[in-house]
C-alpha cells in the first residue's frame, strides 16, 4: 500500500494565483512513494511552467499516463519527451485516431492528437506500453484500460465524432483512469471520464475490490449533464462513502455546485492550478 500519495494539479481550467496559467485542460503530478507520474499534458505545454514555479522538476517524472486522445490532454507530450526522453507512456492505442466535435454553431473542429503530439508519440517505439486492458504499474497502481459502459444514464458528455460529416459518434473507447491503493483507502484520477464517473468508479471497484473510495480528481466532464444525471452521479458517490471530490476542468459548474450542495466543503475542493491534494 502506498503510504505517500500527493497530487498536484499543474493544468487546470481554473487559477486563483496570477503566477500559475490555466487554460482549458488537465494535468496532474502524481507522487506515490518514490513514483513520480505525470497524467495528462494539457493542451500546450503550459504545465512545464507551472510546474516550474511550483518548484516542481518534472524530469523526475519516469511515467506519463495519457487518459485519452483529446487536444487539451495531450498537447505538451512533446515537450515533455524532450525533457525526459526516456520517460515510459501508458496509454490506449486508440488515442490516434481522429476525431471531432461539433461546436454551438454546428461547424466541426477536429479535437484529436496534433500532429506534434503524434510524432512524438510514434518515435517512443521502445518506451510505449499499450493498455488495452487493466494495467499493473506495481501493484498498488493501476490504469483501466477501456471502461465498460453500464450505467443508462451516462454518455461521452458530448457531440463526439469519428469523423467531419458527424456520421459516426465516437465512443472515446481509449478513456482511461488511474486508480491507487494508499493506507486510506483508493484514489482515482480521471481524465475527461467520457466513460462516465458512475461506470469509471465502478470498473474501479470491480478490481480493488471492498476498499473504499477515499479520493477522487479529475475532469469528471458533466458540463452537458442533465440535472437528473448530476443527481444519480451524487447518489452513487453517497452510496460509494467518497471522502473528498476534487472536480476539475470539464465537471461544469452545475455539477460542482449539486455536489457542494449534496456534499459540502469539507468534501468538495474545487480543481485549480497549484493545488496539491493528499
Ligand atoms: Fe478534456
Ligand atoms: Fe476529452
Amino acid at each position: 500500500m502506498i503510504k505517500n500519495l500527493a497530487v498536484t494539479i499543474l493544468v487546470d481550467n481554473r487559477s486563483e494565483d496570477p503566477r500559475l496559467i490555466a487554460e482549458h485542460g488537465l494535468s496532474l503530478r502524481i507522487e506515490a512513494d518514490d513514483r513520480r507520474i505525470l497524467f495528462d499534458a494539457g493542451q500546450s505545454d503550459i504545465f512545464i511552467n507551472n510546474a516550474e514555479t511550483l518548484g516542481i522538476d518534472l524530469r523526475s517524472a519516469e511515467t506519463l499516463v495519457l487518459s485519452h486522445g483529446h487536444y487539451d490532454h495531450t498537447g505538451g507530450v512533446a515537450r515533455m519527451l524532450e525533457l525526459n526522453p526516456s520517460l515510459q507512456v501508458y496509454c490506449h492505442p486508440g488515442i490516434f485516431i481522429p476525431r471531432y466535435s461539433r461546436q454551438a454553431d454546428g461547424g466541426m473542429r477536429p479535437i484529436g492528437l496534433s500532429k506534434t503530439t503524434a510524432d512524438a508519440l510514434h518515435r517512443c517505439v521502445d518506451t510505449i506500453h499499450w493498455v488495452s486492458r487493466p494495467v499493473f504499474l506495481t501493484e498498488d497502481i493501476g490504469v483501466t484500460g477501456p471502461i465498460p459502459r453500464l450505467t443508462a444514464f451516462e454518455d461521452t458528455g458530448g457531440a463526439f465524432y469519428l469523423d467531419p460529416e458527424a456520421k459516426s459518434p465516437d465512443p472515446i473507447d481509449d478513456d482511461c483512469a488511474m486508480w491507487f491503493i494508499t493506507n486510506q483507502g483508493v484514489t482515482v484520477i480521471t481524465g475527461c471520464c467520457h466513460s462516465g464517473l458512475v461506470n469509471t468508479l465502478a470498473h474501479i471497484r470491480s478490481i480493488t475490490g471492498s476498499l473504499p473510495i477515499t479520493i477522487i480528481i479529475g475532469g469528471f466532464h458533466l458540463l452537458h449533464a442533465s440535472a437528473e444525471r448530476i443527481e444519480a452521479t451524487c447518489d452513487y458517490l453517497q452510496s460509494a462513502g467518497v471522502g473528498k471530490i476534487v472536480p476539475c476542468h470539464c465537471t461544469g459548474e452545475g455539477a460542482v455546485e449539486c455536489m457542494e450542495r449534496r456534499f459540502g466543503g469539507e468534501v468538495v475542493e474545487r480543481g485549480r492550478v497549484g493545488a496539491i491534494v493528499k
